[in-house]
C-alpha cells in the first residue's frame, strides 16, 4: 500500500496513526478548573520531550466543533495537571473517564474514582495509579487551528509519585508496573510480555 498524504482526509490520516503509531502509553491527566472542578481524562498521544528538565508531551487532538477539551482549557487556566499511568487494573475506568461529560462535571465523584492529595500542586492524583507526575504547564503548541489538528501540551514534571510495589531503592521497576498500551481502534496491549536487548 502507498498513500499520499495529500490525498487523504484528516480521518484517515488518524486511522493510519492510531493503527501505526502503537503501542501508545496512556496519560491520565486530572487538572483543576479555575472553579474548582475537577477533571480527568485520557490522552495516547503521549511521550517524554525532555529529561533535564523532565518534560511530558500529551497532544489534544481538537474536536469538530473546535472546542478545546476540558484538560486544555484547565491547564491553560491553572497551569498544574497530575499525570497518572494507567496499570491493567484502572483500564476500565480510565475507559469510562473519557466519556464526554461537561466542564462542571467532576470525574472523580462521577465515577467513584479515589483521589490522592498531591504535594506541589492542587489537582488531586488518582489513588489507584501506579505513578504518577506532578506537572506544571511548560507551554502550550498548537500545530494547527482547524479540526483534527493537534495542541501539544508541555508538562514540566515537578514530583512524582509511584507505588510501593513499583519501586526499590528509589528507582521505579518497569516491570512492576503493568502498565497498558493504547494500539488501534478499541484496542490495548498489556507490558508485561517484554524481552531484552544490550545495545551495541
Ligand atoms: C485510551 C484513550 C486515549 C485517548 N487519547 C486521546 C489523545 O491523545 N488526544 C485526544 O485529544 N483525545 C484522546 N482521547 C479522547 C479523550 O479522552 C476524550 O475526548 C475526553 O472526553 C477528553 O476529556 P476532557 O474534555 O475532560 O479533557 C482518548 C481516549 C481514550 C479512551
Amino acid at each position: 500500500m502507498y498513500r499520499d498524504v495529500d490525498q487523504m482526509s484528516a480521518r484517515e490520516c488518524y486511522q493510519a496513526a492510531v493503527a501505526a503509531v502503537i503501542p501508545r502509553p496512556i496519560a491520565w491527566v486530572s487538572t483543576k478548573s479555575r472553579d474548582g472542578v475537577l477533571n480527568l481524562a485520557p490522552y495516547s498521544f503521549f511521550s517524554v520531550a525532555s529529561c533535564q528538565p523532565l518534560i511530558l508531551s500529551v497532544t489534544q487532538i481538537t474536536p469538530r466543533n473546535l472546542k478545546d477539551k476540558d484538560t486544555l482549557t484547565n491547564l491553560e487556566q491553572t497551569g498544574e495537571c497530575v499525570v497518572n499511568i494507567v496499570d491493567e487494573a484502572c483500564v476500565e475506568i480510565m475507559n469510562a473517564s473519557c466519556e464526554g461529560f461537561s466542564p462542571e462535571v467532576d470525574e472523580f465523584k462521577t465515577l467513584g474514582i479515589e483521589e490522592v492529595e498531591s504535594i506541589k500542586v492542587a489537582p488531586p492524583g488518582v489513588a489507584m495509579s501506579p505513578v504518577r507526575f506532578e506537572c506544571k504547564l511548560q507551554q502550550v503548541i498548537k500545530l494547527s487551528e482547524g479540526a483534527m489538528g493537534g495542541s501539544l501540551m508541555l508538562l514540566q514534571v515537578v514530583a512524582i509519585h509511584s507505588a510501593d510495589h513499583c519501586a526499590q531503592d528509589q528507582t521505579i521497576m518497569t516491570n512492576s508496573i503493568k502498565a497498558v498500551g493504547k494500539m488501534g481502534g478499541d484496542s490495548y496491549c498489556n507490558t508485561t510480555q517484554g524481552f531484552d536487548l544490550s545495545r551495541p
